[in-house]
């Protein structure tokens, strides 16, 4: 068991910085084509060849750093890559229902309070929340159990961020 893991168990995610992946995927190459809410997302298909060979470098290096330390029982689902927050994002609510249970999420870009482009995440008890302006590098593990629930908000500027879906065994 590695250190982190016992927060994560408690509040249903663990933040952590990887400036390493930043640089490994090459942002700037992305289109942003699909604007219109749920659409926008970034799938495999619709990624350049080399960003593609980039983000399974990525998942190899979080699930070997991450996913394998919780359990070596789990299945990769996908990952996506978007930019700004949608209507449906902006709510409290989970992503269980997705058929993940684990899942990351990548920041490429700063945020900031005066900007806006917050992250929040809720556990069990009164007040539990923890709040975050993203910083580019920053990699959130989120576990999608019942009773963990998290939201964002709209930013004034650029947030692009990529997520990668896991089911996992026993977690
Ligand atoms: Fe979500």
């Amino acid at each position: 068991m590695t250190d982190w893991v016992t927060e994560f168990n408690k509040k249903g995610y663990a933040k952590f910085q990887e400036t390493e992946l930043a640089n490994m995927i090459d942002i700037e190459k992305v289109d942003f084509v699909f604007h219109e809410e749920r659409l926008r997302d970034n799938f495999k298909g619709n990624l350049p060849k080399e960003v593609v060979e980039q983000m399974e470098l990525a998942k190899t290096y979080i699930t070997q750093k991450y996913i394998e330390p919780l359990s070596n029982d789990y299945e990769f689902m996908n990952y996506v890559i978007w930019e700004g927050v949608d209507a449906d994002s902006s709510i409290w609510h989970n992503d269980g229902f997705e058929g993940g249970n684990i899942f990351f999420l990548f920041y490429f870009d700063d945020q900031f309070p005066e900007s806006g482009g917050e992250v929040e995440f809720k556990w069990p008890g009164e007040g539990n929340i923890d709040t975050y302006y993203p910083k580019k590098g920053d990699l959130m593990l989120l576990n999608q159990a019942p009773g963990f629930f998290h939201r964002a908000s709209k930013s004034k500027i650029q947030r692009r961020l990529a997520s990668f879906t896991y089911f996992v065994e026993g977690v």
